[in-house]
């Protein structure tokens, strides 16, 4: 808490220029047009890059090394962020290292091989013939420039947030950080992370009594530091991923700059904030709106529902609208590492500062109910057909969080299988993603995916996530009953299919 306190004086200090005023370049543009007087905000990053860089050699040095493809780049977390990450330096001939604890993926990448299926082999070989290569060996560290940071940030099992990937993480860094390198923090997390809790580990832990640098003047014996959130969009494919602007914020504008130039490298635009907690809060912002627009439209599907009304003709509708209205669309529940959990990271934070952050309580509320919606739903479907769950061969369709990619994390098709089997249906599913379902972080299904043949031995298919290779107008054909969560069968006229 002192430390973001702390932040927000030195958010007011801007550089000045001679005698004390703002220079030109820095003076917020409050009147931007002579009609309409905007307040607008400018900050330049090259504005950071002036007022300092020539202050400390190590920063030029560094920019340098960048900009000239000679920085070693090091990636901890090879995972859904890392792995993509770490490819995308190395198509910009970045000498890249991959760090990572499990020796499996270690061991695959060595090998050439991609355990992530929109990532080709092919893409690891052409990065190993560019000088990629993975380790679990941390005292390669001491080797790296920069060190970008994408380990896991979970909730733990009392939904509060779970740093111990990340704190493990800078404990093993700590003792090979040698000055002048950079590390950035992507995990998603509350703000205040990266100063509260990365920052003292590095400063307490390693061995040259080196420090972050802050805006005192530079003393030869400093680390830089930055918070840049992750904005990848898994199985999105409008835009390009250099296309995503990059918010970066450092621990002083060095550090922004720093980071800046590195993700200059690979991302058309970066955008500097202020602070590495401005840059964390950035990254909640855009999750918990997304998460709460998706609850209000779960909310209103299920009014919808009640009143007879086509809730997908109203979003469609409604999307005409050439401004103002931003579409999102009602689903089985939220999944995915980001969206379910992340919202919680600042619920919790908030506390601290005695604050009840109600919009994501009401959201995560009415969000974690939509998989007992699709159960009832699938119940009265049933009950229409003169079933009931328990004893009913249910097949669901789909498991992974969303549509065309492979992630199963905190997918609703989990918590729907359970819900399920605990009514006592027999539940098959099928997904083109997942041969097999094991044991997860909640559940220990240890399902084998079903043959999609013979639809019309279940008492009813659920659609749950709606991949495009499924041949929908045939999974209707040939199924008794369809319940559709997503609605995959639009245009479809059948007496058997249940909107839900
Ligand atoms: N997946 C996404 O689409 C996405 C999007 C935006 C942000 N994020 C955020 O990015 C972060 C990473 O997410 P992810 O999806 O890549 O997770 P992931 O689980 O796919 O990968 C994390 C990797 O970190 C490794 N790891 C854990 N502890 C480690 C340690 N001490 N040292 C080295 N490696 C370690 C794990 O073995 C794993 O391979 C999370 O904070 C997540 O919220 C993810």
């Amino acid at each position: 808490m002192a430390a973001i306190a702390k932040r927000r004086q030195t958010v007011t200090t801007t550089p000045s220029g001679p005698g004390g005023d703002p220079p030109k370049r820095f003076q917020f543009r409050l009147l931007k047009s002579k009609r309409f007087r905007a307040i607008h905000l400018t900050i330049h990053p090259e504005d950071l890059m002036t007022t300092y860089s020539a202050a400390d050699s190590s920063v030029d040095q560094l920019k340098a090394k960048i900009q000239q493809r000679q920085a070693r780049v090091g990636i901890i977390g090879m995972g859904y962020v890392g792995l993509p990450l770490a490819l995308l330096y190395s198509e910009q001939k970045f000498r890249v290292t991959g760090f990572d604890i499990d020796l499996r993926k270690v061991d695959t990448l060595a090998k050439g091989g991609s355990y992530i299926y929109r990532i080709a082999p092919e893409e690891v070989q052409a990065a190993a013939a560019n000088g990629f290569s993975a380790t679990a060996d941390y005292s390669q560290i001491s080797a790296m420039d920069a060190i970008i940071i994408c380990v896991p940030t979970p909730l733990n099992e009392y939904h509060e947030p779970d740093l111990s990937y990340i704190t493990d993480t800078t404990h093993s860094i700590a003792p090979h950080l040698r000055v002048g390198q950079l590390v950035v923090l992507e995990s998603t997390t509350y703000p205040g992370t990266t100063e509260e809790v990365m920052i003292p580990i590095l400063e307490k832990e390693n061995q040259a009594g080196l420090k972050a640098a802050r805006n005192q003047a530079p003393t030869g014996k400093e680390f830089f530091v930055a918070f840049s959130p992750e904005r990848e969009d898994p199985g999105n494919t409008t835009v390009a991923r250099r296309d995503i602007p990059k918010v970066v914020g450092g621990l002083n504008p060095q550090a922004s700059e720093l980071a800046s130039v590195l993700y200059g490298a690979i991302f058309n635009r970066t955008v500097p904030v202020s602070s590495p907690a401005a840059a964390e809060m950035t990254k909640l912002l855009e999750n918990i709106y997304r998460c709460v627009n998706i609850a209000l439209v779960n909310e209103l599907k299920l009014l919808c529902l009640r009143m007879g009304i086509d809730i997908w003709e109203v979003i469609e509708a409604a999307s005409t609208k050439p401004f103002g209205f931003h579409p999102f669309y009602p689903g089985p529940g939220l999944g995915g590492h980001c969206i379910p959990v992340d919202p919680f990271y600042l619920s919790w934070k908030a506390k601290e500062w005695d604050f009840r952050t109600r919009f994501i309580e009401l959201a995560g509320e009415i969000n974690t109910n939509m998989p007992y919606h699709v159960l009832s739903s699938v119940a009265g479907a049933l009950n229409r057909h003169k079933k009931s769950v328990n004893g009913a061969r249910v097949l669901v369709l789909g498991v992974a969080y969303k549509k065309d990619i492979d992630d199963l994390r905190e997918s609703p098709a989990l918590t729907i299988i359970e819900l399920l089997q605990k009514d006592g249906a027999q539940v098959s599913y099928h997904d083109p993603y997942f041969p097999f379902i094991g044991k997860g972080r909640k559940y220990d299904l240890q399902m084998k995916c079903a043959e999609l043949n013979d639809l019309g031995q279940y008492d009813c298919v659920v659609i749950v996530t709606d991949h495009s290779d499924y041949d929908y107008p045939r999974i209707v054909e040939e199924s008794q009953l369809v319940v559709d969560t997503r609605n995959a069968t639009r245009g479809i006229k059948s007496a058997n299919i249940v909107h839900c």
